[in-house]
């Protein structure tokens, strides 16, 4: 028997015109949540929801904190409830060395990646805290250590961030019977990662990076995220998972 695992859930996935996001969105709808998908980029976001079923699209700049608030209240006033957040809309800066970066470089990192999910927490806590909901944050094997040549400080301080905040907030938040937990990432084929897979010699070096011999798949990070969202992960809050193929271990 297939069992939906998320019926009458109603969830916000981040960042769900794409990638990570879209295969989140679409594996949540498929265990029975209705979902609302949000990004920037209101066609594409469109276009994402109209290959979906029961995935709604509500456009919104994440470091508006207004937006931030309109999708949340646009989801409570539509379904009624929210059971759970998904934290994934993010950016990749260029690659330069710390000494190279401006201010308005770093903060705009930093104003996507980490401040955008502060927001769409504390606008999501209220109505968490009513239905014993949980947040999945999207980190990244960047954020639990640092990689030789990678060059992408802001980034990096973003998602270590991300993963101290989780920890805080499943503390925070434990008394009122909201999971938080994370995921980690390696490196996964998406619009973020074109430009590092441009040849095949760049694919053949980042699959052997990765001790499992490939990189992820959009799907591999979203049945992680499914399993962190639902009740199979009811006494896990807290928890940081690496989904890297092994990358982070080495
Ligand atoms: N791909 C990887 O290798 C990898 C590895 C580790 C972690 N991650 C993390 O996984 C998450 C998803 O990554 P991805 O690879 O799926 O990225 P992606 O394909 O580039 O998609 C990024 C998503 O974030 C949204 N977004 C960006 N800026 C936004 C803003 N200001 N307001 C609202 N939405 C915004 C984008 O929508 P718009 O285009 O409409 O702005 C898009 O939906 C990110 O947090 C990323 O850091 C990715």
């Amino acid at each position: 028997m297939y069992l939906l695992k998320l019926k009458g859930k109603v969830a916000i996935v981040t960042g769900g015109s794409r990638g990570i996001g879209f295969e989140t969105a679409k594996i949540l709808s498929e265990n029975g949540a209705t979902v609302v998908i949000t990004s920037k980029n209101v066609k594409q976001l469109e276009n994402a929801s109209n290959q979906l079923t029961n995935v709604y699209p509500i456009s919104a700049d994440i470091t508006e904190e207004e937006e931030v608030k309109t999708v949340v209240e646009k989801t409570i006033e539509k379904f009624g409830r929210l059971d759970i957040l998904v934290n994934n809309a993010g950016i990749f800066p260029k690659i330069k060395q710390l000494h190279e970066i401006s201010d308005l470089e770093w903060n705009e990192v930093l104003n996507v990646n980490l401040n955008g999910q502060f927001r769409f927490t504390k606008f999501s806590i209220p109505f968490l805290k009513k239905s014993s909901g949980t947040i999945v944050n999207v980190s990244s094997d960047a954020g639990l250590k640092a990689y030789e040549g990678f060059n992408a400080d802001a980034y990096s301080a973003s998602k270590a961030a991300l993963i101290v905040l989780t920890k805080c907030w499943s503390l925070e938040y434990a008394k009122d019977r909201i999971r938080v937990n994370c995921v980690c990432p390696g490196v996964v084929d998406t619009d973020m990662t074109k430009p590092f897979l441009k040849t095949e010699k760049d694919r053949e070096f980042m699959d052997n990076d990765h001790p499992i011999g490939r990189i992820g798949t959009p799907g591999d990070v979203a049945k992680s995220i499914l399993f962190l969202a639902s009740e199979d992960s009811s006494w896990t809050t807290g928890a940081i998972l690496a989904v890297d193929g092994g990358q982070s271990t080495k």
